[in-house]
């Protein structure tokens, strides 16, 4: 299903923009929807129709560059000083990408110490004056809001409204992927606005009559950063999962409408389900995420447990970053420790354990 027509282009009818509105694309969006072909039966559920939608195949490899093509076109549209935003990395990195390509300075303020290093260099690489601030994440979107106002700068945070706007778009390709829209939508939820954007999408497709029903929307947070399950705010949110270590969600509102008008929820998951979900996506179907991302898979398999899913229902997992963007947490589930062997036949075939 791969375009080289820019993802505005392709919908332009459904999003804020106009014949004026300069294009500022890198190839986003148009990702695949893979069939998992072994999960369904090693979960115990042989008829589930399982799909991953692998957002990490997006140029910066995560879904914030759907959002971010929109932010930084309107904004170059707009004429800009410069754009800011807060992140746990993912929005950095595709900020610094887009702000390049437009030629706009790109400030970008990271939890420090809590960034996983591919996104780091990413956004260093791309150009982007990179602060990290002895803070969390949700300490830096407070910096970030009230800087830009003072400083007169454009935040690319999802609360800047043509973030979401763009990120609808996956919901979009899922439905005209499926041919339908899923029963289920599994997705990790960190500052809640991914599940709100991809609601939007869904409930419009499906008032255009583009898609016969809308999924259930099924969002989780990490189990210790999960604000919105515990009902408040968190002021020290831990987890594996740095994307989506967030205490204080900025779509919390509309996450929770997303969930409660699709039939969803809004639930948690244990560190120590997502790093298994995680290595499970690889070794049984090839595909390399993030650990924020595997939330979705994990959340998926604890409601099969709990028996909430008919087994024969349609479900999309969002995969939503890239795998090589963390590959310290990838070492450390693993935990091997690589000997060199002497480079002659024998000794390999020895190592190999086969005669
Ligand atoms: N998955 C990944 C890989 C992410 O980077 C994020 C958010 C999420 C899931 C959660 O999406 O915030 O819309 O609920 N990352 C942001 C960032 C916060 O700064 O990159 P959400």
């Amino acid at each position: 299903m791969h375009s080289s027509v820019p993802l505005i282009e392709k919908y332009s009818e459904f999003l804020p923009v106009s014949s004026g509105t300069p294009v500022i694309s890198l190839g986003e969006g148009f990702t695949p929807l893979v069939a998992a072909t072994a999960l369904p039966a090693k979960l115990g559920f042989p008829g589930l129709h399982l799909y991953f939608k692998l957002e990490g195949l997006n140029p910066t490899g995560s879904f914030k560059d759907r959002g971010m093509t929109l932010a930084i076109s309107k904004a170059k549209e707009a004429g800009a000083r410069a754009v800011i935003c807060a992140s746990t990395g993912n929005t950095s990195a595709s900020a610094a990408a887009f702000s390049a390509k437009a030629g706009l300075t790109c400030y970008v303020l990271l939890p420090a110490g809590h960034v996983a290093l591919g996104k780091l260099a990413q956004a260093l690489l791309y150009g982007a004056r990179v602060i990290a601030v002895d803070g969390n994440f949700d300490c830096a979107l407070d910096l970030v809001r009230s800087l830009a106002e003072d400083l007169n700068l454009t935040v690319v945070n999802s609360i800047n409204p043509f973030r979401l706007e763009g990120q609808k778009t996956a919901a979009f390709e899922i439905v005209e992927q499926l041919g339908k829209a899923p029963d289920y939508l599994f997705i990790p939820v960190g500052n809640a606005g991914n599940i709100s954007a991809y609601w939007r999408g869904f409930k419009l497709f499906a008032d255009l009559g583009k898609a016969g029903n809308t999924p259930a929307m099924c969002g989780f947070e990490a189990e210790g950063a999960a604000a919105i399950v515990a009902g408040r705010p968190l002021s020290h949110p831990e987890t594996v999962a740095t994307a989506i270590r967030i205490g204080n969600p900025a779509s919390w509102q509309e996450a929770v409408r997303a969930a409660d008008e699709s039939g969803g929820s809004i639930d948690s998951v244990t560190d120590e389900e997502i790093l298994s979900a995680y290595a499970q996506i690889a070794r049984s179907e090839g595909i390399f995420c993030e650990p924020a991302s595997a939330a979705s898979l994990a959340g998926l398999i604890k409601h099969l447990k709990a028996g909430k899913l008919k087994g024969d229902a349609t479900v999309v997992c969002v995969l939503t970053g890239n795998g090589l963007k963390d590959p310290n947490s990838a070492l450390s589930v693993c935990q091997v420790q690589l000997e060199t062997v002497e480079a002659r036949p024998d000794k390999l075939r020895e190592a190999m354990n086969l005669q």
